[in-house]
């Protein structure tokens, strides 16, 4: 048996979250600043043939399922040409696309050929006022015309991520929830997490995910739990009764799921993060040319990456063990 990328906690990582850029299209208020963010300049950002070799070397270590973020990955030009770098690397199996769906309705079909698997889109709101809003500026039309193309194109399964907030879109749970009955798309409902400098305000907007069984209580809809997996992620699954898709909830910080990682992330910059929430980084691009130290600066990161994020002690204010990350959530990719 190869050499296998597990930590101190025995969990097995064969899942690498790539962001491509920390540049967005959108500024959605639970991942970016309204104004105020400087962006890498183009010369710091790790090249498709950069990210092609730090995957080459994590594939012989066991890495199998590839998620390409932002930012938003598709202002990056000619992803297709990474997808199929990253297609053509042996042990990759499952290539995922990230998106918040604006560009996608031009990009499905090139994508789908170039090898990708399949796509997540943010979708906060079906209101277009809302969702504009939500978004400072985002056009819903775009995002479901690209719903629709990545249908057409047979990138499977769709999954579209809500991020639920307390008096801004937690009156539309029971929509998001019909909207499973008759498509085949997957509807998640993910906890907003203290992440980077978004932490002001927070704590009045955070909305624990139990106000989506009381939504399922008050309006009679009824589920059951989905044995299948449909992704590597965090995600429990439901489906409602008699619907074609299903339904997911992510908790980060009401029950934290760490126990269960098997992920790495490698942000635009060239930096390792092991764990979404710390502070801790690894920068691996200054080894661009050198397998060994690029495969040994990974079990260095895997060595030190933390048992569990502290989320919950952002509501409670009490002190941390460590020190979170300052990146907002644009610059890690969620
Ligand atoms: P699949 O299950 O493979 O479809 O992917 P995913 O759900 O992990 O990916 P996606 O990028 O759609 O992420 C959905 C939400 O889960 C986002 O809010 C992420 O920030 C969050 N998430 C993903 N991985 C982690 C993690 O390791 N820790 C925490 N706290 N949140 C995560
Ligand atoms: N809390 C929870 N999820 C977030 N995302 C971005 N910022 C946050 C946050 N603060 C989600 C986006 C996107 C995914 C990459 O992460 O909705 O779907
Ligand atoms: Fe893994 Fe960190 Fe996410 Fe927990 S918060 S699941 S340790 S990346």
């Amino acid at each position: 048996m190869n050499k296998q990328l597990i930590d101190r906690y025995g969990r097995i990582h064969d899942y690498l979250r790539i962001s491509v850029t920390d540049r967005c299209n959108l500024r959605c208020v639970y991942c970016m600043p309204k104004e105020g963010m400087s962006f890498e300049p183009d010369h710091r950002i790790l090249s498709y043939e950069e990210i092609t070799e730090i995957v080459k070397v994590l594939a012989k270590l066991g890495v199998r399922k590839i998620r390409l973020t932002g930012g938003e990955p598709l202002v990056r030009k000619q992803l297709d040409r990474l997808v199929a770098m990253l297609a053509a690397i042996p042990g990759i199996e499952d290539i995922a696309l990230t998106t918040n769906g604006i560009y996608l309705a031009s990009f499905a079909d090139a994508l789908k050929s170039a090898g990708l698997t399949r796509v997540n889109i943010s979708l906060d709101s079906l209101k277009p006022d809302r969702f504009a809003m939500i978004t400072r500026g985002g056009d819903l039309k775009r995002v479901l015309a690209g719903i629709e193309a990545s249908r057409k194109a047979g990138l499977a399964p769709i999954k579209l991520n809500v991020v639920l907030m307390k008096g801004i879109n937690d009156d539309e749970v029971e929509s998001f929830l019909r909207m499973t009955v008759d498509e085949p798309l997957h509807v998640r409902f993910i906890e907003y997490m203290p992440i980077g400098k978004q932490g002001q305000g927070w704590k009045g907007e955070y909305l624990p995910l139990a106000h989506v069984w009381d939504t399922c209580k008050r309006t009679g809809l009824r589920y059951d739990a989905c044995r299948e997996a449909f992704g590597n992620g965090p995600a429990q699954y439901y489906r409602l009764e008699g619907a074609a898709g299903t339904f997911g909830l992510i908790h980060p910080v009401s029950d934290h799921f760490c126990e269960t990682c098997n992920r790495l992330r490698l942000t635009a910059d060239g930096n390792i993060k092991p764990c979404l929430f710390w502070s801790d980084e690894f920068n691996v691009r200054r080894h661009i040319g050198d397998a060994a130290a690029i495969e040994s600066l990974f079990f260095r990161a895997l060595d030190l990456k933390p048992e569990s994020h502290e989320m919950a002690l952002a509501l409670s204010g009490e002190r941390m063990s460590r020190v979170p990350t300052a990146r907002t959530m644009s610059q890690i990719g969620g």
